[in-house]
């Protein structure tokens, strides 16, 4: 059977990407925020996934006003990185997994979670910026992604958003359906977005420093009290960007503990101000083997 082995939290900063595409990683500035993710890089070597069910927002790039899915699986073979304005990153397609994607459509629709199921997306910053931090420089010779990526979209962008408590119970059915699809796969899930952001009106620049170490400690230590949080106390406390956030908790719900097996170990944990406006915050959870 497949098996999650761990979940990754990650902030998806565009700048971030757009440091590492124009060679400007070791600028003072960039240096602070990629030293947190040396270790993660050697972690990826060390612990190398099959599928990452990678848990990101799309910022109105593959979905519009027109359209709004709370909740889209990408079940396609293959996604491209998409154009947001200044042309694509030059990073390399991602490598799907549509039949452990339709497996986990399967199972987690019929547990009651209403999934839009996507057959072609372009994936944006959302998705490519946490690809890139995690994993470094490729391969030189194959240049592509050391795993396959199951996209997961979660609308974020546009009112209404899911609850932070549906979001919970959501990681909860995704842990079940990928731990019955009949292949010996490792499986990570990745929750993305956030830390405390706000990008628009009188509070641009908002950064919540105290409120973001909370969300993590409580993260490790108290998901299924997290998760009772409203979305109002995300916008109020971390800014209207910072609702990003929830989706942290999709990846936390799908760890072993929640589902009364025993408690992750904190692999790593990083913290830091600014990158661009936005606060970066990292974790690694290994489910226990
Ligand atoms: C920034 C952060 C985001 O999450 C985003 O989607 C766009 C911009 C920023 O900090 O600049
Ligand atoms: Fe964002």
């Amino acid at each position: 059977m497949a098996r999650i082995t761990a979940s990754v939290y990650t902030s998806h900063v565009p700048a971030i990407g757009a440091a590492l595409d124009h060679g400007k990683t070791g600028e003072p500035y960039w240096q602070k925020v990629f030293a947190g993710y040396d270790f993660s890089k050697q972690w990826m070597q060390a612990h190398r996934p099959d599928v990452v069910f990678l848990v990101y927002n799309d910022h109105a790039t593959a979905f519009s006003l027109e359209i709004i899915p709370t909740f889209a699986i990408g079940t396609a073979a293959e996604f491209q990185p998409a154009d947001e304005g200044y042309g694509a990153r030059p990073v390399p397609k991602v490598i799907g997994h549509p039949e452990l994607a339709s497996h986990i459509a399967q199972s987690v629709i019929q547990d009651d979670f209403d999934l839009t199921i996507v057959n072609r997306m372009d994936v944006d910053h959302g998705l490519t910026v946490p690809l890139s931090l995690m994993c470094g420089a490729l391969d030189p010779k194959t240049q592509a992604w050391p795993f396959r990526v199951i996209p997961f979209a979660v609308n974020v962008v546009q009112y209404p958003v899911p609850s932070g408590r549906r979001c919970f119970a959501l990681g909860q059915a995704i842990r079940k359906a990928v731990e019955s699809f009949d292949e010996p796969l490792n499986v990570q899930v990745w929750g993305t977005g956030g830390m405390s952001h706000q990008l628009q009106g009188p509070r641009a620049g908002l950064i919540n420093a105290e409120w973001d170490n909370r969300f993590l400690d409580r993260l490790i230590d108290d998901p299924a009290g997290l998760a009772q949080v409203p979305h109002i106390d995300y916008v109020r406390e971390a800014g209207s960007e910072g609702i990003e956030l929830v989706m942290w908790l999709i990846a936390r719900g799908a760890m072993a503990d929640v589902a009364g097996g025993a408690e992750p170990k904190v692999a790593h944990r990083f913290y830091h101000v600014p990158a661009s406006n936005t606060a970066v915050g990292h974790l690694i959870l290994e489910n226990p083997t």
